[in-house]
């Protein structure tokens, strides 16, 4: 507890589930911990739950009842971090702590999901104040407890404060094995393994990294869904069987927490009528906006992730249920939807595949954006490191990033995870597959968004030759928008006078 003589070391703001669990985590790793939130239930909440778990040992948060009373709290130089919700939120508590005097050397890491530009933006109207600096979690309510996976960003000044702290917190990973080490025992905080927290750049960066591992993630997620959907209304599968069938394929190359966790919510039952939770589930999907945020990252910059656009959609027309309820009565889908028993054992092979080779293509896509991005605001992104803090402690955890570090350690201007041997020898042996499935799903009238695209995704981009050749002549045609030729050097523009004879011209 502190008192003057012995003030906190960190000084937390934002009592949520996310900030109490990151309290609480601090605590474990043995920082003193001054607590803050606007609402005195919740720092009674996290005093309650440090004096639950601490037994009769010292008492390692304190709780505070206001900002003044929190930086009284507090050593100097102030670390402060904030888990409370992006936007607005954000500049308002800064401002307050500024009122109430800080200077340089104090540091506010904010630790929520907010918009990477928007970090960009306070770093730069705090020079001079104080070190804003900026630490995307990833990891849920338990990774928040027991080591999530951490992407700080900002200047370097400010990292070499907090290195240690974040490592102590975060998730470790075997690195004899690239498995996690599993923690999940208050009071016992996993202090071997490597840690789950590497410096990503300056500013801003971090939170474009964990942008886009929130767009992998809606990714993934869709995928295991349209996996779900695909085994569920061709093979008349219970929920139950669907999720033994995830279990098994959870030991192979797809063993990840989402497939894990999607068996969980498919065994279970409702506590309310016994039925399968999954069936009174509303099937409308609520989206706080990282992916929105990853589409729309991707369409600015021309870096196509489909497989993100293909997910946000998805989630739209989930919610359009009114019009989907109307539709069904009256749009018609193919005769045939069903499969029958002796095709079960290869359909369900080949639901495997098209997952696992749509699911590369979904992280090719999520690398190749970071790398256009990071080109562009010269960050000097190590995507090495990024998929190795993937590894433990986030959402998209999974073996498979064991793969990707390797690649990017092989090559670490690797333009497209495709392109290395490891994962197009993968993609080589379960194509057939992969196609397979997805024409299963067309004729079933099973929508595939996200499986479809990936495929699209991968055959355009193993053409030497796409179709733009038609298109640049179709702009040319109605808006004199010029072309490059195949037979003369880039940069160089030609037009066709369409109206007139028809002779070419070179633009100057
Ligand atoms: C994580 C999660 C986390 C959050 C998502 C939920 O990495 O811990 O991604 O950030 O749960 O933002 O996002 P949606 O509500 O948009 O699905």
């Amino acid at each position: 507890m502190s008192n003057s003589a012995n003030p906190c070391q960190i000084g937390l703001i934002g009592l949520g589930v996310m900030g109490k669990n990151l309290g609480l985590n601090l605590a474990d790793n043995g920082y003193s911990v001054a607590a803050f939130d606007l609402d005195n239930e919740k720092v009674q909440g996290i005093l309650d739950q440090d004096s639950a778990e601490r037994g009769d040992k010292a008492p390692r948060i304190s709780g505070c009842n206001s900002f003044e009373d929190m930086l009284a709290k507090l050593e100097k130089p102030y670390l402060i971090v904030l888990s409370i919700p992006a936007g607005k939120p954000v500049d308002i508590v800064c401002g307050k702590l500024l009122e109430l005097g800080l200077s340089l050397d104090d540091i506010i890491v904010d630790t929520g999901n907010s918009l990477w530009t928007d970090t960009v933006e306070r770093e730069q109207k705090y020079q001079g104040k104080f070190t804003f600096f900026s630490c995307a979690v990833s990891g849920g309510e338990v990774g928040a407890r027991f080591g999530p996976s951490l992407m700080p960003s900002g200047n370097k000044s400010g990292w070499a404060r907090l290195e240690p702290v974040l490592h102590a917190i975060s998730a470790k990973v075997d690195p004899a094995t690239g498995l996690p080490l599993e923690n999940n025992q208050p009071g016992k905080p996993v202090t071997q393994g490597e840690p789950c927290a590497a410096y990503i750049g300056p500013a801003g960066a971090g939170h474009y990294v964990k942008m886009v591992h929130n767009g992998i993630e809606y990714a993934d997620m869709q995928l295991i869904c349209e996996a779900y959907q695909t085994l569920r209304t061709a093979l008349d599968l219970q929920p139950k069987e669907i999720a033994e069938i995830f279990r098994a394929w959870n030991k192979g190359p797809l063993n990840s927490y989402l497939i894990e966790i999607s068996a969980e919510v498919l065994a279970q039952d409702d506590p309310v009528t016994g039925e399968p939770i999954v069936d009174k589930i509303l099937d409308v999907a609520g989206q706080k906006g990282t992916g929105l945020w990853t589409a729309l990252s991707s369409l600015e910059i021309g870096s196509p992730a489909m497989a993100v656009t293909a997910s946000v959609y998805a989630r739209g027309l989930s919610g359009l249920k009114d019009n989907r309820v109307k539709a069904a009565k009256i749009l018609s889908g193919p005769a045939e939807t069903k499969v029958c028993d002796s095709e079960k054992e290869a359909f369900i092979k080949r639901v495997h595949d098209a997952l696992y080779c749509s699911k590369i293509c979904a992280y090719a896509q999520g690398f190749e954006l970071m790398k256009k991005q990071g080109e562009l605001q010269g960050w000097d992104l190590d995507f090495a490191a990024i998929a190795k803090i993937w590894r433990a402690g986030c959402i998209i955890r999974a073996v498979f990033l064991q793969s990707i570090t390797d690649a990017f350690n092989k090559n670490q201007d690797l333009e497209n995870l495709l392109m290395d041997d490891f994962f197009a020898s993968q993609i080589d042996s379960f194509q057939a597959n992969w196609r397979e499935s997805i024409v299963d799903g067309v004729r079933l009238g099973v929508p595939m968004p996200c499986f479809t695209s990936s495929l699209s995704y991968y055959d355009s981009y193993r053409s030497e030759t796409t179709a733009a050749n038609l298109l640049q002549g179709q702009r040319d045609f109605f808006g004199s928008h010029t072309f490059e030729r195949t037979d003369q050097p880039r940069g160089e523009f030609y037009h066709i006078n369409w109206s007139g004879d028809r002779d070419q011209v070179r633009i100057k």
